[in-house]
């Protein structure tokens, strides 16, 4: 039996369509913050006793395909192992209530820690971010804290994620907007594959992402967080075009991300510097210097109230130990 704890992160370079399905090996590198405030708690007990998988969530047993996903991610640990026995898995979400923001990337680098540690294996932070990566591409990332690349390599061997800086000793925060509204929503599996194969823009994709990292990771040594901010707005933008883009269209956007959109803009303009960027969903988060934390706030909160605002700083890598 064991436990792990990992944090969500969010995409300041986004992965946005796979090169293959299976193996989750994306068509880009990409690059994130990982965030102290939103993280999953797993503990994984293997059980002979057990004929299937139990996955509990929140206190909530899980069924149908994200079960799936689930078991999965837990046959591939027990091919490795040697295993044979079925597993309970326990796992606590701590993230504000119907936020929305319950992320497959903190849950899948939850998993991957607990599932390989219970079923004795002793896997490098490096095999750790290779088999997150194949519950959730995103959850390569969520093994190490602050900021993170995942380089996109080309098969399981090479697809894995870097720390790029742990420890984040410069002002950078991001506010979480919780505009959800519980619609159905396209899931980040569908909406690349549909970006990939029918965007007739998505051709140019890799070359905006590839001018991206190396910008980014300029301003990042270089602590501009003006910088980096402006370049994830612009990388996120560019992003949710290839769905717009699509065919069919769609969006993830809805009219409470318009407006936050706007409000950052209309910030800017008055000298407060901020940044938003989205993900596969309405919520969006702001990136801003923590000198600019008050005004930041206090705008976001006269139009969504604080409720619906989560002030998140720069999270740590995951943490796993044997029960
Ligand atoms: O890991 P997935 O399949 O949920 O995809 C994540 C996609 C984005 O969040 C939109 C971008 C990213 O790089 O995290």
């Amino acid at each position: 039996m064991a436990t792990a704890k990992a944090h969500t992160n969010i995409a300041l370079v986004k992965y946005w369509g796979k090169k293959d399905q299976e193996l989750i090996i994306p068509q880009t590198d990409s690059l994130s913050l990982t965030l102290d405030e939103f993280y999953t708690t797993t503990r994984v007990n293997f059980d002979q006793e057990l004929t299937a998988d139990q996955v509990m969530i929140n206190g909530q047993q899980l069924a149908g395909p994200a079960a799936a996903k689930v078991t999965h991610l837990l046959d591939i640990v027990r091919q490795r192992s040697g295993l044979s026995a079925r597993a309970r898995v326990d796992s606590q979400n701590h993230v504000p209530t119907a936020a929305g923001l319950a992320s497959s990337a903190s849950a899948f680098a939850a998993l991957a820690g607990a599932a390989s540690r219970a079923a004795g294996l002793q896997l490098s932070r490096r095999e750790l971010s290779r088999l997150a990566r194949r519950g959730s591409g995103s959850a390569t990332r969520s093994i190490y804290g602050g900021l993170v690349e995942w380089q996109a390599g080309h098969d399981d061997q090479t697809s894995y994620a870097l720390p790029i800086m742990e420890q984040v000793d410069f002002g950078i925060e991001m506010i979480a907007i919780l505009v959800d509204t519980h619609k159905k929503k396209v899931s980040s599996r569908f909406g690349m594959q549909q970006s990939v194969s029918t965007s007739p823009y998505y051709r140019v994709w890799p070359e905006v992402v590839a001018r991206d990292m190396a910008a980014v990771k300029k301003a990042i040594a270089a602590q501009d967080i003006d910088q980096i901010g402006a370049i994830a707005e612009e990388n996120a933008l560019r992003m949710h075009a290839l769905t717009l883009s699509a065919d069919p269209g769609f969006t993830y956007f809805d009219s409470d991300t318009i407006t936050a959109m706007t409000i950052v803009r209309e910030l800017r303009e008055n000298g407060v510097n901020c940044y938003f960027t989205m993900d596969a969903g309405p919520n969006v988060k702001v990136i801003y210097d923590q000198v600019n934390r008050k005004a930041v706030y206090s705008t976001l909160a006269a139009q969504f109230g604080t409720d619906r605002l989560v002030v998140a700083k720069p999270g740590p890598g995951i943490e796993i130990w044997n029960d």
